[in-house]
């Protein structure tokens, strides 16, 4: 075992790299070699270890295994053009685990801990960053309590682990929609901010019946009156109204993205308007008719942007004519851009893994 800070390593003996085809990555299917890990026990975070990638043994007690103590994040790794690698964003991600650990009743992840075990990870398996533009290494941070115990309480014990997937570039299709008003995916003052593994149980089987009547997703609506829109299957959503980019803005039932914070200020930037604020299911409906509805796209770490082309309100379909020079498009390109390093990253969002 080499020790570097208070993590431990211990390294695989044969890594896999040699055996993959990085041209044929499918989302999430591989893992690499290695895995973080760091047990939370009589009230804090210990034996922080890089182990080989293994299954884990777990009591069947674990509380998280129960009643639904676990947290996760999505971030990316790039490339960038000379060589380097960088990490998207992630002091943003981490700042929302502890939301969603806070949420959720689970120990919080101190931000050295979560950093330096990200850093050394990702510097032990920069083999993996692939090296086509468009393709990275999808980093997940997860949390669940491990606690053996059948009561309902919240676990005095965690994991902490960060595992890590090659994904290849994500040609999302336009997607059709349709505008959901049976089921809903959080309520106000659910745990809809958090993102927490519920909120995505519960969103499979309303997406599957959507699936079975010829959609690819469902636009997810408030959960009272199911009049305002608020995400996008397990995506942000984000409209261009004229020339105005509107989004739902933040509350109890909407998710805090990192990608659509990062829309939101490139398209400012750019020179358009943006408008965080209620989005009626009417007056979406009402833009479709008269045409001042542009553009429509879900925004995620997974995706980046993936275009919306059909939406179903109330039985009735509207069709977005999607050019190829859509400013859903521009700002995929600048964000890129970004990442790549090809432009200056005047945000300060690239956090460079020094190897
Ligand atoms: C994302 O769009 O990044 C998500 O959170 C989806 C993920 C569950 C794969």
């Amino acid at each position: 075992m080499i020790v570097t800070s208070n993590i431990q390593i211990q390294k695989t003996t044969r890594s896999r790299v040699p055996e993959v085809d990085f041209s044929k990555l499918e989302f999430g299917k591989l893992s690499t070699d290695h895995m973080f890990i760091a047990e939370y026990r009589a009230g804090e975070w210990q034996d922080a270890r890089i182990v080989p990638f293994s299954n884990l043994s777990l009591s069947p007690f674990a509380l998280g295994l129960h009643y639904g103590q676990t947290i996760f994040e999505g971030m990316k790794a790039f490339r960038m053009a000379d060589g380097n690698i960088s990490i998207f964003r992630p002091e943003k991600n981490l700042e929302r685990f502890n939301i969603s650990a806070r949420r959720m009743c689970m120990a919080e992840v101190p931000k050295d801990l979560f950093m330096d075990a990200l850093h050394q990870f990702v510097a032990l398996e920069h083999e993996w960053v692939p090296k086509t533009e468009g393709s990275s290494l999808y980093l997940r941070p997860f949390m669940f309590a491990s606690e053996a115990r059948l009561g309902v309480k919240p676990s005095d014990e965690y994991y902490f682990m960060i595992v890590a997937s090659p994904v290849g570039p994500y040609y999302s299709q336009p997607v059709k929609v349709k505008v959901e008003t049976d089921y809903a995916r959080a309520a106000e003052g659910g745990t809809g901010y958090a993102k927490c593994g519920g909120n995505y149980g519960g969103s499979l089987y309303p997406a599957m019946l959507a699936r079975k009547a010829g959609f690819d997703q469902v636009l997810w609506t408030d959960a009272k009156t199911h009049s305002f829109i608020e995400e996008s299957g397990t995506m942000n959503v984000m409209f261009r109204f004229g020339d105005v980019v509107v989004t739902p803005s933040l509350s109890s039932s909407i998710l805090d993205g990192v990608t659509r914070d990062s829309i939101l200020t490139l398209a400012e930037d750019m020179g358009y308007g943006v408008e965080e604020r209620e989005v009626p299911v009417a007056e979406l409906e009402q833009r479709l008719q008269d045409g001042s509805c542009k553009e429509a796209f879900g925004a995620g770490t997974a995706a980046l942007i993936a275009p919306i082309e059909y939406i179903n309100i109330h039985g009735e379909s509207y069709r977005l004519n999607i050019q190829q020079d859509a400013l859903m498009y521009q700002i995929k390109k600048r964000l890129t851009d970004i990442r790549m390093g090809n432009t200056e990253d005047i945000y300060g969002w690239n956090y460079l893994v020094k190897l």
